[in-house]
């Protein structure tokens, strides 16, 4: 999450640096070479998933390569979700870009993911309307994305303690999926380790949470207990 938020203001700050010093970037719209600056570091080259900052955000940065899977997606269905990011399509955790790219930057980002697209034969992950449809209907999927967004990093994807944030630490986080340590966690408890217990700021290594985090804690409690039963 810390590494997540870094990523995230480093590159906003970058754009924002790109957009003021380039200011005729949109005129020119030249796809790839917005793609290398802002995509790129989680995308990666290909826009396999494999750009080294994809692994820090716990989120699997899916395959923009996958043929069968981008040809569901309109140019439009594309835009947005470029544009608009997790604030209108929460399943797909990545920030919006359209308050650091154009209008014509995004349509050009557009046009290029599509070159990225390459027959990988028939589609055999769920298609982005089942996906959205999942997070809409299914509480513990929207767990399993809220934990993999916030928490794994440090927690680990399975809970153990050992994410890749953790590596580094003095302290080590809790695992949370240790059936002992789950089934004393309620989400009141951890609603309130996550954003009332400013007050142990300094003595911690845990980061505290905005406020606006407490619709997501319910659900990843709930995520929590499935990973310690499954153990
Ligand atoms: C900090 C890492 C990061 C950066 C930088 C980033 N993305 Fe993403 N992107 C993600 C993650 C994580 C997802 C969610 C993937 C998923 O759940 O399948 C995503 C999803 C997407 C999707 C939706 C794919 C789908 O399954 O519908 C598109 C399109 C996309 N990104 C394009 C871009 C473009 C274009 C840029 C550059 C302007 C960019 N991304 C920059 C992490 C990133
Ligand atoms: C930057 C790393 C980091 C992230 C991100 C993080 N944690 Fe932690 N967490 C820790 C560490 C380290 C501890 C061990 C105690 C401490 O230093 O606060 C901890 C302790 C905890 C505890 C206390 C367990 C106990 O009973 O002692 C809970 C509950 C917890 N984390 C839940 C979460 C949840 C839920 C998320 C995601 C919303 C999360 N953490 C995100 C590092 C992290």
């Amino acid at each position: 999450m810390k590494q997540f938020s870094g990523c995230r203001w480093l590159l906003a700050t970058l754009s924002l640096a790109i957009t003021a010093s380039f200011p005729v970037i949109a005129a020119t719209a030249d796809g790839k070479s917005i793609y290398n600056r802002f995509c790129i570091y989680c995308h990666g080259e290909k826009g396999e998933g494999d750009g080294p900052a994809g692994s820090l955000s716990g989120v699997d940065t899916g395959d923009l390569s996958n043929g069968a899977y981008m040809s569901q997606l309109s140019d439009q269905e594309l835009y947005d979700r470029i544009a608009w990011g997790e604030e209108k399509f929460p399943y797909l955790q990545m920030p919006g870009w359209r308050s650091s790219l154009s209008d014509g930057e995004i349509r050009a980002l557009v046009k290029y993911v599509r070159t990225l697209a390459v027959d990988k034969g028939l589609l055999t992950i769920p298609s982005p309307k089942e996906r959205e449809q999942k997070f809409r209907t299914d509480p513990l999927e929207r767990g399993r994305i809220y934990y993999l967004h916030y928490c794994s990093g440090c927690h680990g994807k399975s809970g153990h303690g050992d994410g890749e944030a953790a590596k580094n630490m003095t302290t080590r986080p809790v695992a949370l999926s240790n059936p002992g340590i789950a089934a004393t966690i309620t989400p009141e408890s951890v609603n309130d380790y996550l954003t009332a217990s400013k007050q142990r700021k300094e003595t911690r290594n845990m980061p505290v949470f905005e406020d606006d985090f407490k619709d997501k804690v319910d659900e990843i409690v709930l995520y929590i207990k499935m990973l310690a039963k499954t153990k």
